[in-house]
């Protein structure tokens, strides 16, 4: 984006979408970031070019004024970052129908409904959408589960945006942090335990103990090698590093994985084991020596497109 442009950020009072809005708004350009309480518009005022607008994404009408502000300000809009995103924890079993629907509401239908919103814009610029998805979005693990299912759903979702929307000059980008120094854990906090508290027999004690950690969290061992329970944290800034790139780039990537050395090769050992159990098949079994060829079959497709 040599020129400035106008890009909306959902969730901009905190963490990663606050961090976009002051990494854009920086280099110039017009930047409405989405908030749900009065008290957070002070925290966009100091950020200069920063627009707020009151938005919950999971309130129609909320959407609709927004669309309306931004149509009146007469920028149009060239990016929209869907950002916004909630991410309790807990056993599948803890979970009620109405705490899976609202965390879908939040993390699924809040990108689907802005983005429907703000697409005739998007069209008119030729612009671009980037969704905030997880490196979760690509793996499961225990008491993770409806937050990793939507960040799942989040990446079908921004793929087939992709496929359909290039032929009309917007791009869709997915950005898949792992670990990033945000309070979203303390945001999460008091569902997760309040939920974990209601366990049922056999798993009240497993959850019991999920809750306890989660409340003592043990604390993070710099010198030591990183692991699932001595994890790093990203700063928000890699994360609005990839947006950026998805924002401003003549060929944005569909994926930007965003992590330490750690995370990126947990995942990568994660995606191989699913094409593994995929190649587990009757139908196509390749062997060893298949399996390679096909892979450097691909990346010479990939070098030459
Ligand atoms: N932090 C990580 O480790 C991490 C890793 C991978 C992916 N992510 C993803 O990154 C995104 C941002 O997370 P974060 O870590 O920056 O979390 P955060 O600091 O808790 O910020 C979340 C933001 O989303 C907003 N939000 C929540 N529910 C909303 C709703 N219904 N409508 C509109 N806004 C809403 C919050 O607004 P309020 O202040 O009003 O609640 C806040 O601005 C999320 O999609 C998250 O899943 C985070």
């Amino acid at each position: 984006m040599r020129e400035t442009r106008a890009v909306l950020v959902t969730g901009a009072s905190a963490g990663i979408g606050h961090c976009v809005v002051r990494t854009l708004a920086e280099r110039g350009h017009i930047v409405y970031g989405t908030i749900r309480k009065d008290s957070d518009v002070e925290k966009l005022k100091g950020i200069p070019g920063a627009i707020p607008l009151r938005v919950d994404v999971t309130i129609p009408e909320q959407i609709h004024e927004a669309v309306e502000t931004v149509k009146n300000r007469g920028h149009g809009l060239f990016g929209l970052v869907n950002n916004a995103g909630i991410g309790e924890l807990g056993m599948l079993n803890t979970w009620d129908d109405a705490a899976l629907r609202q965390i879908f509401d939040v993390n699924v239908f809040g990108p689907h409904r802005m983005t429907n919103a703000f697409l005739s814009f998007l069209l008119e610029s030729r612009g671009r959408i980037v969704n905030i998805g997880s490196r979760g979005g690509m793996m499961s693990k225990p008491y993770f589960g409806p937050y990793t299912m939507t960040k799942h759903a989040l990446e079908s979702y921004t793929e087939t945006l992709r496929l359909e929307l290039e032929r009309y000059g917007v791009k869709a980008s997915i950005v898949q942090p792992g670990g990033v120094a945000t309070s979203i854990g303390d945001a999460s906090l008091p569902g997760t335990v309040a939920r974990c508290r209601k366990a049922k027999p056999p798993f009240v004690e497993e959850c019991q103990s999920l809750a306890d950690a989660l409340l003592n969290p043990p604390s993070r061992d710099d010198e030591a090698e990183e692991s699932e329970t001595n994890r790093r944290l990203s700063p928000p800034e890699a994360v609005a590093d990839a947006v950026l790139h998805a924002l401003v780039s003549g060929e944005p990537k569909l994926r930007y994985l965003v992590g330490t050395e750690w995370e990126v090769g947990k995942t990568l050992d994660a995606l191989v084991d699913k094409l593994l159990d995929e190649n587990d098949n009757p139908t196509l079994c390749l062997n060893q020596e298949q399996l390679i060829a096909r892979l450097v079959d691909r990346l010479s497709a990939r070098s030459t497109s």
